[in-house]
């Protein structure tokens, strides 16, 4: 979810939607703003987009210029105006971004007092336990404090208060706020994105911070009470950037800046001399193994990466997917590297799994593209991707640029314990971007080919070795974004179950360069043909002349260092998705039930 507020100088309700417009990413079931005007408090809310919300203010305005707003990805209670934020109770209104665990326990102790509940939402509780703590004339920041005080769970709120034209109180524990500094205005958002394009002068929250603001000032205080000082940051624009500059879509501009987003994230660490740095605190001499944990694409990243700690830098890595990682307790071995994979750096799932880590692995690591983000700020070390804001939910250019760092450190790792680089490296690596340049001009040959995959019920990737896991992002993007049901499979597992479910009505797309592995990963191909599979191969020249005999349609790369091919694959796998999403008219950037940045576990 996405959290907003403004203590402005004009009308606030359009500055709100346009500030939530830049926090859809984070959500998209329904909107609302709140706003005090002569002293009263009011709110307006909307099911689904944003733009149903600027309809209803269209009809309803919403006057006033202090404002809270809010877009929500559903956790208690289904996307419906009721359970919709703001939520309000009386004389408060509160936005809620994360999950309050205690919140049954505090709607009994509010029943018993014969207090009744309009939603089923956690959110509400709170606002109903501030307005009960306001009963005895107790003023709205210290309510509100005493509220927080109560309050288990992971969560950022923003509070607007009746009769209060110059207030706002701000709380953070677990999820990441911001505070804005304007000319005589004051605002709150879940990250400096939001904020944009009122003020890059930005104040982070840190864990267990309480705010209060007026137009003019901003109080901090520490978990224990105590005043803090948090230091006031200029934003780069660069970094705050949001629009689709002439591209339909946000993908289709993330995927067109790979070259250039790879290419900054290859100079951030190597150097015209051919020298790997990295950052002070990260020194592969001490390592023995490496953990490495994430969620959704970023996970792929990491089973990527498992292949070439493994076999260029012979470093022993356990990849995991962040939900699960803690809960099967996972001894620590001594000299262990932890390395924390996430775009946003706020998935609250990899958030968890690195809080398991700290005091038990040598090093923690967080390769993020955000780094003001919580998992970089609890980390020990901070690997920046600088992919650049990606707006698009389907992670597109975070994911080369992650795959692009993770296989600087996999050298430089191997040049640490006196290995030899793969021949060509890193020098080879120069070429990337310029490859993934070309590489995007199969677009025209993809768009056709998805015309007849968006007919399909069922599609099927396979991929061998470090192709594997481009077989699994190839299936996830699809799915995302098309809603068609996709399954990525290593390529020799398909005749031990999945090879079942081959027949004509089911396209099955093999990424296959011409490597050590070509002829094994075409035999499994060939299996597929002669049950009457549909197949389209992705693969390089050589590759194509020696095996697309049979395929349906084949996809050309460009030839490319073997170690390069998981990133150039990356590339087909995003414009298959993208293009069948087209065919099927489905929302490229918001597609349904998903958020980019999950904050709740
Ligand atoms: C969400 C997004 C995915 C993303 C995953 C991890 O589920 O929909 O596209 O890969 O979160 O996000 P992160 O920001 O941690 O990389």
């Amino acid at each position: 979810c996405g959290i907003v507020g403004v203590l402005g100088s004009h009308e606030v309700s359009p500055i709100l939607v346009e500030a939530l417009k830049r926090l859809e990413y984070r959500g998209y079931d329904s909107a609302g703003i709140a706003t005090v005007n002569a002293g009263k408090l009011d709110r307006r809310r909307a099911v689904g987009k944003l733009v149903n919300l600027s309809d209803e203010l269209v009809h309803n305005p919403l006057p006033g210029k202090s404002g809270i707003g809010h877009t929500r990805w559903a956790t208690h209670g289904a996307p419906s105006v009721t359970n919709a934020h703001p939520h309000q109770a009386g004389r408060v209104a509160v936005v809620h971004n994360g999950i309050i665990e205690n919140f049954k326990d505090l709607r009994a102790t509010l029943a018993g007092h014969g207090i009744t509940f309009a939603t089923q939402t956690d959110t509400e509780t709170v606002a109903l336990l501030c307005e009960f703590h306001m009963r005895d004339g107790t003023g709205p920041v210290e309510a509100a404090r005493k509220t927080v005080a109560q309050l288990d769970g992971a969560f950022a709120l923003a509070f607007l208060f009746d009769g209060e034209e110059d207030l706002m109180v701000a709380a953070r524990k677990g999820s990441p706020l911001a505070i804005g500094h304007g000319d005589d205005e004051m605002y709150v958002g879940s990250d400096a994105i939001a904020l944009a394009s009122l003020t890059d002068q930005v104040t982070y929250l840190e864990e267990g911070d309480f705010a209060v603001l007026t137009r003019q000032s901003l109080e901090i205080r520490d978990s224990k009470g105590h005043l803090a000082n948090r230091e006031l940051r200029q934003i780069t624009l660069e970094n705050t950037r949001v629009d689709k500059d002439g591209h339909k879509h946000f993908m289709a501009k993330e995927i067109a800046e790979q070259p250039v987003a790879v290419d900054k994230a290859l100079r951030a660490f190597l150097d015209d001399q051919d020298v790997i740095t990295l950052p002070e605190g990260l020194d592969f001499s001490k390592i023995e193994r490496l953990s490495l944990v994430a969620c959704g694409t970023a996970y792929y990243a990491c089973m990527v990466a498992k292949y070439w700690f493994e076999t260029i830098a012979r470093l022993p890595v356990e990849v995991d997917v962040a939900s699960e990682f803690r809960y099967r307790e996972p001894p620590v071995s001594p000299g262990t590297l932890a390395l924390f994979v996430s775009q946003s750096g706020e998935t609250a799932d990899t958030l968890a799994a690195l809080r398991y880590m700290q005091g038990k692995a040598d090093v923690i690591a967080g390769l993020v593209n955000v780094p003001e983000s919580s998992i970089a700020r609890e980390s020990d070390v901070v690997l920046p991707i600088h992919a650049g804001p990606e707006i698009s939910v389907a992670s597109t250019k975070a994911f080369t640029c992650q795959l692009t760092v993770l296989l600087l450190l996999a050298l430089k790792a191997a040049q640490t314990r006196g290995l030899p680089l793969p021949a060509g490296m890193p020098d080879d690596l120069r070429a990337l971007p310029g490859l993934i340049h070309q590489s995007l001009a199969s677009e025209v040959q993809i768009a056709s080919a998805a015309r007849d995959l968006a007919t399909a019920r069922d599609i099927i990737f396979l991929g061998r070795g470090q192709l594997y896991p481009l077989a699994l992002e190839g299936a996830l993007k699809l799915k995302e974004l098309s809603y068609i049901h996709a399954e990525g499979y290593a390529s020799g597992e398909l005749k031990h179950g999945p090879i079942a479910l081959i027949d004509d009505t089911v396209p099955v797309i093999v990424m296959a360069p011409k490597d050590a592995l070509f002829e094994k990963t075409i035999s499994n191909m060939q299996e597929v043909m002669a049950r009457g599979g549909r197949v389209v191969l992705v693969t390089d020249p050589d590759g194509a002349r020696e095996a697309s005999e049979g395929t349906a349609e084949v996809i050309t790369l460009p030839r490319a260092p073997v170690t390069l091919a998981p990133i150039l694959y990356a590339i087909p796998a995003q414009q298959i998705a993208y293009f069948t999403a087209i065919a099927k008219g489905t929302d490229v950037d918001q597609p349904r039930n998903l958020a980019k940045s999950v904050t709740v576990e």
